[in-house]
């Protein structure tokens, strides 16, 4: 399955999507950057030093030095983003855009005043629309979704970890929980990661508040939480996978945020150290996904566990060989705020452990108020887990899960400590009926 990018076969146009947009990100930085009188003053003192400044490509700085938009949008360069380098050299957007028709300024303006250009001629060529609808070839190897891990991320059992005190009577149980884990990574490492959890007021403030963040960019550093950052590696990511992943999970409706830069907080990091140990650099490459459920409203189980579905189809349908976990992070029960702080609930939690592997549609539509009530204010985290449980084969009858580990265990600082790993075995595909 490939994804369907006929976009590209409209003639005389860029569609500027995930791939352009990682050709053109520090072209495209740079023109942001000229949204200052001062930075503008500086570019037209001297164009070609500005631009050394930059990690750009020889191409990217000659096509604008060249004037040339065409070859600047072949780069990677969006119109919107560029148009900030034509007003600091004084273009209009008509002049912008009459000077990739190959006709003169006035010739331009002639044509727009006409009318502006016909659509008749500028379609999708017919023979080459339908070359490309010619049944294609299924992907010779895809990557598979083969286990998935859900953990509490309590930034307490990072600093225990950080400050040597796993020993200590009461953390060696909690990381006692985790020590199959350890082994069962090392002998099933993945490729990649694909790490649900949420920001906790790190990367995002409240000035933009999204819901669903997908990691498009190469790596990501480890945020400052107030304490310094965690002494823990940054993750490297796989900027490819993620960005078939955003084409394949926008075009199902999810509208996602991409973001190419961010910090990772405590809620990713922390699954990492808990499943890898103490490394200096993690073994795989990781995408981080961020779900909000600080500010309400937040989204459903069972818009989670729908994402989950798509994203196994995301994963499945790109065409490298590659293995990938997904994680969900947070939870268990836990109340970090007032009069009702420090809530656990044994009972609920464990039942939605048991309903997480037996009945994960079910579970799926529990209400965000029975999380709260239940397992207090913070335990909405655990609607991540749904995104995780939600990616696995057995749900459309394509395979089954298997139950390698379970663990639960009270108090990690305020929480209690939930943890499953799930082995994903999707069958072979059998052949159709009649084909030996
Ligand atoms: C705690 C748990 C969390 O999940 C979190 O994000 C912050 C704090 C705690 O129990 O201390
Ligand atoms: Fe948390």
């Amino acid at each position: 399955m490939s994804l369907d990018k006929t976009y590209k076969l409209v003639p005389g146009t860029t569609v500027f999507d995930a791939e352009q947009s990682a050709r053109g990100y520090h072209l495209n930085q740079f023109c942001m950057s000229l949204m200052t009188a001062e930075n503008r003053e500086r570019y037209l003192a001297d164009e070609r030093a500005y631009l050394d400044a930059w990690p750009l490509r020889e191409e990217q700085k000659q096509a604008l030095l060249d004037r040339d938009l065409n070859a600047a949008m072949a780069e990677g360069g969006n119109i919107y983003f560029l148009a900030k380098w034509g007003a600091t050299l004084g273009f209009s957007f008509q002049q912008m855009a009459g000077s990739m028709t190959g006709i003169t300024e006035e010739e331009y303006r002639a044509m727009m005043a006409g009318g502006g250009r016909s659509v008749e001629g500028n379609r999708i060529d017919h023979a080459v629309l339908e070359a490309a609808h010619a049944d294609p070839a299924p992907p010779a190897e895809h990557a598979v979704i083969t286990g998935a891990v859900f953990t509490s991320h309590v930034p307490a059992i990072g600093a225990a970890m950080d400050h040597a005190k796993t020993e200590e009577p009461y953390w060696r149980p909690v990381f006692e929980g985790y020590e199959f884990s350890r082994a069962w990574e090392e002998e099933n490492l993945p490729d990649v990661v694909f790490l649900v959890y949420n920001d906790h007021a790190s990367a995002f403030d409240l000035s933009l508040i999204p819901t669903f963040v997908l990691g498009t960019g190469a790596a990501f550093a480890t945020a400052d939480e107030g304490y310094g950052p965690r002494p823990v590696p940054g993750i490297e990511s796989d900027p490819e996978l993620a960005a078939h992943i955003a084409h394949s999970l926008i075009r199902d409706d999810f509208d996602l945020t991409l973001a190419n830069e961010m910090t990772v907080d405590h809620g990713l990091t922390v699954p990492l150290s808990l499943m890898f140990g103490d490394v200096g650099k993690w073994p795989c490459k990781v995408i981080p996904f961020h779900v909000n459920v600080v500010q309400y409203p937040v989204p459903s189980g069972a818009r989670c566990f729908a994402l989950g579905r798509a994203l196994r189809k995301a994963i499945e349908s790109y065409d490298r060989p590659l293995k990938v976990q997904v994680w969900g992070t947070g939870g268990m029960s836990h109340q970090l705020q007032g009069p009702r702080a420090g809530l656990i609930n044994r009972a609920w939690d464990n039942a939605f452990l048991d309903r997480l592997v037996e009945d994960p549609v079910g579970l799926s539509r529990v209400p965000h108020l029975e999380y709260v009530e239940e397992a207090g204010s913070e335990g909405i985290e655990l609607v991540m887990w749904l995104i995780a449980r939600g990616a696995m084969s057995d749900l459309d009858g394509s395979g089954d899960v298997e139950v390698k580990h379970r663990f639960y265990h009270v108090p990690a600082s305020n929480t209690a400590v939930g943890h499953l790993i799930l082995e994903n075995h999707t069958r072979a595909q059998e052949p159709a009926e009649g084909v030996k």
